[in-house]
């Protein structure tokens, strides 16, 4: 089917337009892209597919909607928005040709709308975790990383309206991949919030985007199960931390401070958490804020096992929970700098 044709058949065919993520991230054949990024009257180097299921059929097939080349006409997105879709996909071999766009778009917007330029930021921060994650040793995409971190930061400083723009647009399907841009974008947020140093925000962006790159090293059986793990795969996902901290200290331009952060995500305010058992005093003092974000992030996030929860009720969560020696994994303190910093987001 030409996409031409797609377009005209997109609301009369027996054709039913899918909303939900494709298959989990390291199989996928094509990978999302938030439509909202797209440069209406330019040309796209890339082809765009919708995610669509014949009504007879449950298999899902990915249709052209855009070829490369094409212009985007704000005619061809108008009925996707009716649809309700905030995103198109593109296909995994593609994944750099749509980076180099979004650096594109990136110097176009320039000092663009706020909520604009903070979709672009999280879309790119998202794409080049996931090129990061396919060399071994991250190479050159780290910096690239590191630059939108900065890109992303003068948004977020420019005024409080930034900050009211996070929460809308954050996604709440889980993946590694939303969820480290998710992490990343509040735990730069929270600081500046606070009045804290630029230092602090980029230091728990980074950190916070490739917190949990250690999962990519573990079964991916054990993180897609739906029942409850046993032990064994506990012993597997605990190692998790270490193994990011291995895989990203191989690279000269990981900051030691980022590094660490990488390595304690999951230590408790009493020392009860993993993989060192630190308690507050004995962990890097940032520590406590990306263990506190992560886990609201989670909540706040679909599983395959649970529903999202509204930030209210994730929040209830933070404050009621107790760790495995009956006492709060989180800060006292952090926790209530969240439940002031959530109030304006
Ligand atoms: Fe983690």
């Amino acid at each position: 089917m030409t996409s031409q044709f797609f377009r005209q058949q997109l609301m009369s065919s027996n054709l039913r337009v899918l909303k939900g993520l494709a298959a989990p991230d390291s199989e996928s054949s094509h990978l999302p892209l938030a439509l909202k990024v797209l440069i209406v009257g330019e040309a796209l180097p890339f082809p765009l597919f919708l995610k669509v299921r014949r009504e007879e059929s449950p298999e899902i097939h990915f249709l052209p909607y855009l070829e490369a080349g094409e212009g985007v006409d704000a005619s061809f997105l108008e009925p996707l928005e009716r649809l309700g879709l905030e995103r198109g996909y593109f296909r995994a071999e593609d994944l750099e040709t749509v980076i180099a766009y979004l650096n594109n778009h990136l110097l176009l917007t320039g000092n663009g709308e706020g909520k604009a330029m903070l979709s672009l930021c999280r879309e790119h921060l998202g794409l080049t975790l996931r090129l990061a994650l396919r060399q071994p040793h991250l190479g050159k995409h780290l910096n690239a990383a590191k630059k939108v971190l900065g890109q992303t930061l003068q948004v977020l400083e420019r005024d409080d309206l930034s900050f009211r723009l996070l929460g809308e647009i954050l996604f709440s399907d889980y993946s590694l991949y939303t969820h480290s841009v998710n992490v990343s974008l509040l735990s730069m947020a929270m600081p500046v919030f606070l009045g804290k140093g630029r230092r602090e925000s980029l230091t728990l962006g980074l950190a916070g985007l490739f917190h949990d790159v250690g999962l990519t090293r573990v079964d991916a059986s054990i993180l897609c199960k739906v029942e409850p793990l046993g032990p064994e795969d506990w012993a597997d996902i605990r190692e998790h931390p270490a193994l990011g901290h291995r895989l990203l200290s191989s690279h000269p331009h990981f900051p030691v401070a980022a590094l660490r952060l990488v390595l304690e995500h999951h230590e408790n305010a009493d020392g009860s958490g993993y993989p060192q058992g630190l308690t507050l005093a004995k962990q890097h003092p940032l520590t406590r804020v990306l263990r506190l974000l992560d886990a609201y992030d989670a909540l706040t996030s679909h599983r395959p096992y649970r529903p999202a929860l509204r930030p209210f009720a994730a929040l209830k969560v933070l404050q009621e929970q107790l760790g495995p020696r009956g006492a709060t994994p989180y800060a006292p303190q952090t926790l209530k700098d969240l439940i002031r910093f959530l109030a304006i987001i």
